[in-house]
């Protein structure tokens, strides 16, 4: 039986753009399209669009249809999230003009080659291998003393300037903002510029703007890159110039195109990430008071709330890939050609992995989640996203233990959902 049947998806002949006449009887129809747009803007900022429900019934695979009327596939359940996404048929060359574009956005910027999450290998490899030891869980952890030194920083200021406060604005952006600066070897005066360079590039407020602000920081770096040429420091970017000097590995494009997706990846993601689980830890009262409790009991911040965290509010959700090769799967033929786009806020509420997955519980010990993705473009920045979410939520809520927010929960504005969930503003008292 086929996933289709399955659950009831109404099917027809194989109709994918790589679909031939030759294709064997026995091949399974391709199901016709959900009329399901996606992405689609959270209805509550923690639980997947409602929109979204039609998509969690046909797990684990069904079809959609994108904003430019273009049918892909849609992965919703887990298994076969964590199967097609270490599949090395499946490919996330951006360059390729087959690959799937959620948005206009989308499209427009990702023609010009991204470097990491836009590569397959072998280039990928090479590119990836010259950051891993940057990111290990041993150089990470060296960076504790000076992430707490940031956060504690942060909360000062926040405390002396006493309440009410915006928490995006004042503490969860500048921490990684601070972070990433520091460990990549980007000044941060410049952050006013990069952090509005980023927002436009993400989120407009017109894709000619995201082009621009693309171009922008692109630019930005290529001065940077000749700065550091002229006066080296002591970041990553320092040591991957000189590494492209003694070794030709990269080639300057690939330079500033790394430099700008470690920036944007470093800061963007989990800032969002501290804005949106604080709004969540202070709309579930119950658990906030045991996290509270513990912490007042001395005990930290265990990794099991930040896993949990992760799970419940899968902030990166659609990621994307182009077939290369005919991939049968859950009864399924994806097709050399076709598009596919991972919902992680469903695939992170698969019932047959979590039990109750639309309730925070960190008791349940959440594991393999696939909110940092799965395969060889897991993020490359998880172990310092993790260390990053421990030290800003356990010094903020132990800081300022009657945290509650300044407005009521329904007029907090939160992100869109074509871009990465999180807050666009934190109004908070104390
Ligand atoms: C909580 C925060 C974060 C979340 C939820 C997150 C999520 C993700 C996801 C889902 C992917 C895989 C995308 C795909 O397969 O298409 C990814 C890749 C990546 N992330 Fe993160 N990320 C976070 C923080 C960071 C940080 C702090 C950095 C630091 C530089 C970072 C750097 C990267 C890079 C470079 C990649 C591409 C890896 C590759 O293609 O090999 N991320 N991230």
């Amino acid at each position: 039986m086929t996933e289709s049947t399955k659950t009831g998806t109404r099917t027809t002949p194989a109709t994918s753009t790589a679909a031939t006449s030759t294709a064997p009887s026995t091949t399974p129809p391709v199901p016709v399209p959900i009329p399901v747009s996606f992405p689609q803007d959270r209805t509550c900022p923690y639980h997947p669009p409602t929109g979204y429900a039609p998509l969690a019934e046909a797990r684990p695979l069904s079809r959609i249809t994108l904003f430019d009327g273009r049918p892909v596939w849609l992965v919703s359940g887990h298994a076969v999230a964590r199967e097609l996404l270490a599949d090395p048929r499946l490919s996330t060359d951006r360059g390729h003009e087959d690959f799937p574009s959620p948005t206009e956005r989308f499209a427009r910027v990702r023609r010009r080659s991204v470097a990491l999450l836009g590569v397959d290998d072998p280039r990928h490899n090479t590119q990836r291998r010259m950051l891993i030891p940057s990111f290990s869980v041993k150089r990470i952890a060296a960076l504790r003393p000076r992430i707490q030194e940031t956060v504690d920083r942060l909360l000062d200021a926040m405390e002396a300037q006493g309440p009410p406060a915006e928490l995006v604005g004042a503490f969860a952006l500048p921490v990684p903002s601070m972070v990433i600066c520091a460990l990549l070897g980007v000044p941060y005066a410049d952050h006013d510029f990069f952090e509005e360079s980023s927002r436009r590039l993400l989120r407009g407020p017109t894709v000619e703007d995201t082009v621009t602000a693309r171009d922008e920081l692109e630019a930005y770096f290529h001065a940077l890159l000749d700065r550091k040429r002229r006066e080296p420091g002591d970041g990553l970017l320092d040591e991957l110039i000189h590494q492209q000097l003694a070794e030709d590995a990269l080639d300057r494009e690939e330079l500033v195109s790394l430099a700008t997706i470690l920036l944007i990846a470093g800061h963007e993601t989990t800032a969002n990430m501290i804005s949106l689980g604080t709004f969540t830890l202070l709309q579930h009262p119950g658990r906030l008071a045991e996290l509270t409790a513990g912490l007042d009991a001395g005990r930290s911040l265990t990794p099991a709330v930040v896993e949990e965290l992760l799970r419940y509010l899968s902030i990166a959700d659609g990621l994307l890939r182009l077939v290369k090769e005919d991939i049968e799967i859950a009864g399924s033929t994806l097709r050399a050609g076709d598009g596919v786009v991972f919902s992680t806020s469903l695939i992170n509420r698969d019932d047959a992995v979590y039990e109750s997955p639309d309730e925070l519980d960190w008791h349940r010990g959440t594991r393999h989640h696939l909110a940092f993705g799965f395969g060889v473009h897991q993020c490359l920045g998880q172990n310092l996203a993790r260390l990053e979410l421990e030290i800003a939520l356990r010094s903020l809520f132990e800081r300022l233990p009657g945290l509650r927010l300044a407005v009521p929960a329904e007029k907090v504005p939160f992100k869109a959902g074509d871009t990465i969930q999180g807050m666009l503003e934190l109004p908070v008292s104390w």
